[in-house]
This record gives C-alpha cells, sequence and structure tokens, in this order.
C-alpha cells in the first residue's frame, strides 16, 4: 500500500501548491499571455518548440510518463501528461508559466512547498514568448469543456492577485 499512500500524498502536496499559489505568487510572474485566440504562427511555433524541449519527458503526443502518479525512490513524480488526462489544466497560466521558465523547485520553493521536482529550468533555453507559444500549443489540444476550466482558474487567479 505504500506506493499508493506516497503517490496520494505527493498528489495532494501539488494540489495544495496550486491553491497557495494564488495567494502568493512569486512577484516575477507575468500573467498576460497565451491566450485561447492564439495565432496560428504562434501555435505552430509552441508545437515546434514542445517537440523540441519538452516531449523527450512529457511525450510526443503529451501523454506523459507510465505511472506519473508514482514517484521513484528518491521521491520525484515522473513528467505528467499535458493533455486531459493530466492537471496541467488545473493550474493557471502564471503558474504553468512559472513552472517553465524556473522550474518546478524553485516555483515551489517560492511557495514554501519542499518537492523533489524533475521538472529543469527553461530561463536559459526560452524566451517568454516561446514559453507563451509552447503553452498556447498546449491548450489548443485540450477540448473546449477543459479549455474553459483552465481558463476560469487563470481568470481567478488575476482576480486574486489584483485585489
Ligand atoms: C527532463 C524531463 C522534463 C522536460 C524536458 C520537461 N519537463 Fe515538465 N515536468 C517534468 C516532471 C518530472 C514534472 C513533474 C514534477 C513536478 O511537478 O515538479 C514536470 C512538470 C511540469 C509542469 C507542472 C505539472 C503540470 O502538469 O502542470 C509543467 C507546466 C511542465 N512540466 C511544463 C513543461 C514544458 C512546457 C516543457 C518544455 C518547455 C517541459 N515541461 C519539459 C519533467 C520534464
Amino acid at each position: 500500500m505504500k506506493p499508493i499512500y506516497l503517490a496520494g500524498s505527493a498528489a495532494a502536496i501539488i494540489a495544495l501548491a496550486a491553491v497557495i499559489y494564488v495567494v502568493r505568487a512569486p512577484s516575477g510572474s507575468v500573467s498576460a499571455g497565451a491566450s485561447a485566440s492564439a495565432s496560428e504562427a504562434t501555435l505552430a511555433q509552441g508545437q515546434t518548440l514542445y517537440q523540441e524541449n519538452c516531449a523527450s519527458c512529457h511525450g510526443k503526443s503529451l501523454a506523459g510518463q507510465p505511472n506519473w502518479r508514482e514517484p521513484d525512490a528518491d521521491g520525484r513524480l515522473p513528467a505528467p501528461p499535458h493533455d486531459e488526462t493530466g492537471h496541467t489544466w488545473h493550474h493557471p497560466d502564471s503558474m504553468l508559466f512559472d513552472y517553465t521558465k524556473f522550474g518546478g523547485q524553485a516555483t515551489l520553493a517560492a511557495l514554501e512547498v519542499e518537492l523533489n521536482s524533475g521538472m529543469p529550468a527553461f530561463a536559459e533555453q526560452l524566451t517568454d514568448d516561446q514559453i507563451w507559444s509552447i503553452l498556447a500549443y498546449i491548450k489548443s489540444t485540450w477540448p473546449a469543456r477543459v479549455h474553459a476550466a483552465q481558463a476560469e482558474r487563470t481568470r481567478a487567479d488575476e482576480d486574486a492577485r489584483n485585489q
């Protein structure tokens, strides 16, 4: 039963991080970015950059790594899917952006959450615009229902920041 318990707690930490994130986001995060109306050129660029930078872990077709809910012996979670079966769409834009730019460890550390994250930082390899184009591409693969749910999270997150 132990692995199941661990997987549950790791998922809970990430869910908790998403909640804390709304309240105490790092000041450097950028919120205006990829929108539902991304141009075809942006989506094409995002797709290419996704295949070059992300597909090796998150999968060519965004399906993630096998058994992605189960941490390995070091407590690291495998790369989750970015399609609708994963939890990417549970997070607002600002968190997806920070996770990609600063990596999992730094993003969660800013929230005072300790997680041994296998998600690298891409600040050195990708510009902010390139990161937004990748996120726009990922979102373009979601069905309308999932797209709308994530847009709602993003709106709530932005409202919370503007208060
Ligand atoms: C070396 C493997 C690796 C590469 C390459 C990689 N990731 Fe990740 N990523 C991970 C792992 C492992 C996790 C899960 C651990 C965690 O959540 O901290 C993760 C988690 C994430 C998350 C947070 C979880 C979620 O579903 O929202 C986002 C967002 C993300 N990655 C985006 C990207 C993007 C965009 C790229 C390409 C620019 C990328 N990743 C490239 C390994 C990788």
